[in-house]
C-alpha cells in the first residue's frame, strides 16, 4: 500500500532523514521508534506531504505521491493525527470531526460520524463541547476521531499516549488493538517502544536520520543491541522539563510508565 524509497529529507542545511526505506502492507500495523530527533515525525510529514524531500520516493497504491498536496494524499486515502493532536479547541467536539470529513461527501460524513461515536462514546457525550474543554485522553480520542473522519485506508498516528496518565496510555494502545482487529491500517510512531513492539506486526527503528533496524515486534524486542534507542525513546515520555519527576500517581500525567 505505501512503499518509501531511498527518502532524504532536509531542512535547509540538516538532512533530518537519510535514505530511508519503509513499507506498509494493507492490513498491517506498523510502528517507528526511535530517540528524539531520530525523524520520525519528519517520516510521516514527508509521506502526508507536508514536507517534500530531497531524494527518493513515496507511493501510495503503487502511484508516485512523492511530494504531493497535503489535501491530495487525504483524498487518496492517507491520513495522520498528528504529534500534540491539534484540534481546534475553540470549536465543539463535533465541529471538529466535521472538519475532518471535509473531503467527504455530506451523506457520507453523516454516516462516519456515527461510525466514530460508537468507537468512541464518549465523543459523543460531549457532542456540543468546546474541544479546549476536554480531558488529555478525550483530547486524543477526537484526533484520532477527526482522522478516521476521512475514511483512510492507512491512518499515521504521531505519539498518541504522549503525555497522557497510564491508565489513558493503555486506553490509546487498546484502541490499536481495536483498528487492527477492525483490519485498518496503521503506521504509528510511539515513545512507548516495547509497547508499540508488543502490539506491532512490523517496525522500524530510526536513529538520527537513518534506519537502523527493522524486522517483527518480536524480533526487535529481542535485539539487546537496541535497548538503548528503545529506552532514548521511552524516557520523555514523561512530560514538561522541571516537572517530570517521577511519580507513581497514576492520574498524574508523567506518572510512572507501565513497563
Ligand atoms: N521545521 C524544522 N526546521 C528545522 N529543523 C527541523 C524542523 N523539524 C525538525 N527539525 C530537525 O530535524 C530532526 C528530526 O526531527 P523530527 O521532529 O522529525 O524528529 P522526531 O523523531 O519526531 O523527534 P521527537 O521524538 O522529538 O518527536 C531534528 O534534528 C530536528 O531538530
Ligand atoms: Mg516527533
Amino acid at each position: 500500500m505505501l512503499e518509501v524509497s531511498g527518502v532524504t529529507t532536509r531542512y535547509g542545511a540538516i538532512s533530518a532523514l537519510r535514505q530511508v526505506d519503509l513499507s506498509v502492507a494493507a492490513g498491517e500495523v506498523v510502528g517507528l521508534i526511535g530517540p528524539n530527533g531520530a525523524g520520525k515525525t519528519t517520516l510521516l510529514a514527508t509521506i502526508a506531504g507536508l514536507v517534500s524531500p530531497a531524494a527518493g520516493t513515496v507511493r501510495f497504491d503503487g502511484a508516485d505521491v512523492t511530494g504531493a498536496a497535503p489535501e491530495k494524499m487525504l483524498k487518496a486515502g492517507l491520513a495522520l493525527v498528528p504529534e500534540h493532536r491539534r484540534i481546534f479547541t475553540d470549536m465543539s467536539v463535533v465541529e471538529n470531526l466535521r472538519i475532518g470529513g471535509v473531503t467527504r461527501t455530506a451523506a457520507e460524513r453523516a454516516e462516519l460520524l456515527d461510525e466514530v461515536v460508537e468507537l468512541f462514546p464518549v465523543l459523543g457525550t460531549r457532542r456540543d463541547t468546546p474541544a479546549g474543554y476536554l480531558s488529555g485522553g478525550e483530547a486524543q480520542q477526537l484526533a484520532i476521531a477527526r482522522a478516521l473522519m476521512a475514511k483512510p485506508r492507512l491512518l499515521m498516528m504521531d505519539e498518541p499516549s504522549l503525555g497522557l496518565a497510564p491508565i489513558l496510555v493503555d486506553t490509546v494502545f487498546e484502541l490499536i488493538e481495536q483498528l487492527r482487529a477492525a483490519g485498518r491500517t496503521l503506521l504509528v510512531v510511539e515513545q512507548n517502544a516495547t509497547r508499540m513492539l508488543e502490539v506491532a506486526d512490523r517496525a522500524y527503528v530510526l536513529r538520527s536520520g537513518e534506519l537502523v533496524a527493522s524486522g517483527t515486534g518480536a524480533d526487535l524486542l529481542a535485539r539487546s543491541d537496541l535497548f538503548d534507542t528503545f529506552v532514548g525513546g521511552n524516557d520523555r515520555s514523561a512530560p514538561g522539563g522541571s516537572g517530570a519527576v517521577t511519580t507513581d500517581d497514576p492520574d498524574r500525567p508523567g506518572g510512572r510508565q507501565p513497563t
